[in-house]
């Protein structure tokens, strides 16, 4: 059975190292493209301290469907172009919100979320999806998380065969 073992309160570098080190391991042989969205969303879910949603939005006939995940129930399907997980899928790139409400046209799937980071899941130059993670405290996410999680989105996109999804 996988343990992580990974200590949640190491500065963030050496976090996100052992992070992106025990994703390889987790899926390490595995193919199977919905059970490894699945933990990977768990173990973001049971490292990052101070998070409240850990998951995925996956690109299906031009528009976002939800994904693995870990948190509350939210919302199905997003636009690409709306809210922060459709603003970061259209532009390509990582959005760090540091206060959602700021956020124009933020969409609000668990109210408690004060802070996002978004991050766009391109294979080969296909968009493929987004990872999301939300934060119950404002300002939760820095450049180094921007750093850390495009290097776990990094690791986890070759593992996963997109087409099976
Ligand atoms: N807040 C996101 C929606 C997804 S939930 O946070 C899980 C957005 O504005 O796109």
């Amino acid at each position: 059975m996988f343990e992580a073992s990974i200590d949640r309160g190491l500065p963030k570098p050496e976090l996100y190292r052992d992070l992106a080190k025990s994703l390889e391991s987790l899926l390490h042989g595995e193919t199977d493209a919905l059970a490894n969205l699945a933990n990977a969303a768990g173990l973001l879910a049971t490292t990052l301290e101070r998070t409240n949603w850990s998951g995925f939005y996956l690109l299906r006939s031009g528009e976002l469907v939800l994904g693995p995940f870990q948190g509350k129930p939210a919302c199905v399907r997003i636009e690409v172009g709306k809210g922060v997980c459709g603003t970061a899928a259209a532009r390509r790139q990582t959005l760090v919100v540091p206060d959602v409400m700021a956020f124009p046209g933020h969409i609000a799937c668990d109210a408690a979320s004060r802070s996002e980071i978004v991050v766009p899941i391109l294979q080969d130059g296909t968009l493929r999806g987004v990872l999301d993670v939300d934060s119950p405290e404002k300002n939760r996410f820095d450049d180094e998380d921007r750093a850390g999680l495009e290097e776990f989105v990094r690791v986890l996109t070759p593992r996963v065969d997109w087409s099976k999804l």
